[in-house]
């Protein structure tokens, strides 16, 4: 089994760690996290971890997830607020509780008790920008009491900034066959508190399971939790489909969604045997993506299929 990683274009800055990893002959769920915690730490990456968008208050809230296909266990943690890795703290909740998924101040204190890396996320960036935002889209007067006692008028102007293919997605057979998926986000620019993406809700954001490959999607997660559209993925190549197919059938779910405004999603996906697909349903734009397998130099950058909505 020679092994892949599929990662999304936000990746590329854990690719040569991960490739290490599996190379080394580590699980497939080492090489995930170990793939995804560079990009956390990387403040360019605005969608992810250290430097990602806050939300409406100035916070950053950063969500998390990781699957074993072997056993189909999972960890998940969103809203987490002051840790630099919350794939870490998602694999330690799989790892060391009987529950798959905390949100804010309990993941938190979860961390806490592990030991985890606490730090700041919020980087002058990104405030000078939140500041920017408000300045641009709040009145004078209801910006002079921030926080406004109502959020909502303003949660409706919030950009997906994934137009940008922010949100980093993992997935990764390694050499002994065992399959991984993981993901981890600050979701939506300037997000309504408490808001929750697709990343850490398995079966949305990401799904694995060894027998018949593995899905993940980075994009406009109130989509794609709406058509629980990782699980469809595998589900549909459970049911017999190629991955090509299964991603055509999940894209097909998307469509007939009744949608709100703006953003697109792409899916990541292998098939039981490695084979990747990815395809991006969206305005038409270029969509990347990282790959890597054995005999391959270095990971290339490819381009998704596209689709339009
Ligand atoms: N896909 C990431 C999010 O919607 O937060």
């Amino acid at each position: 089994m020679p092994g892949i990683i599929l990662a999304n274009s936000a990746a590329g800055v854990g690719m040569r760690a991960a490739v290490k990893a599996l190379q080394s002959g580590r699980h497939a769920l080492d090489v995930v996290e170990t793939g995804i915690r560079p990009v956390e730490l990387d403040p360019t990456v605005r969608s992810v971890g250290v430097g990602g968008w806050p939300n409406l208050l100035g916070q950053v809230e950063l969500d998390g997830s990781i699957m074993d296909g072997r056993t189909l266990r999972t960890g998940a943690v969103g809203a987490l607020q002051g840790y630099l890795h919350p794939i870490s703290v998602a694999r330690q909740v799989m790892e060391r509780l009987p529950h798959v998924f905390l949100v804010g101040e309990g993941a938190a204190r979860f961390a806490a008790e592990i030991g985890a890396e606490a730090g700041p996320t919020l980087t002058a960036e990104a405030q000078q920008e939140w500041k920017a935002w408000l300045a641009k889209h709040v009145p004078d007067e209801a910006r002079a009491h921030w926080p406004h006692e109502g959020l909502i008028e303003w949660a409706r102007l919030t950009a997906d900034p994934e137009t940008a293919g922010g949100t980093t997605t993992w997935l990764v057979k390694d050499a002994a066959g065992e399959l991984a998926a993981g993901v981890s986000t600050c979701g939506w620019a300037f997000k309504y508190p408490g808001r929750l993406g697709d990343s850490p809700v398995i079966g949305a954001g990401s799904y694995a399971d060894v027998r018949y490959g593995a899905a993940a999607c980075t994009g406009m997660g109130e989509l794609t939790i709406r058509a629980g559209t990782a699980r469809a993925v595998v589900l549909y190549m459970k049911m017999g489909m190629s991955v090509e197919e299964a991603c055509r059938e999940a894209v097909g779910d998307l469509r007939a969604l009744t949608r709100l405004w703006r953003g697109g999603v792409t899916l990541h996906a292998i098939d039981a045997q490695g084979r990747p697909h990815v395809v991006s349903i969206g305005r038409g734009h270029t969509v990347k993506y990282w790959i890597w397998t054995a005999g391959m130099v270095a990971p290339e950058e490819r381009a998704a299929a596209i689709e339009l909505w």
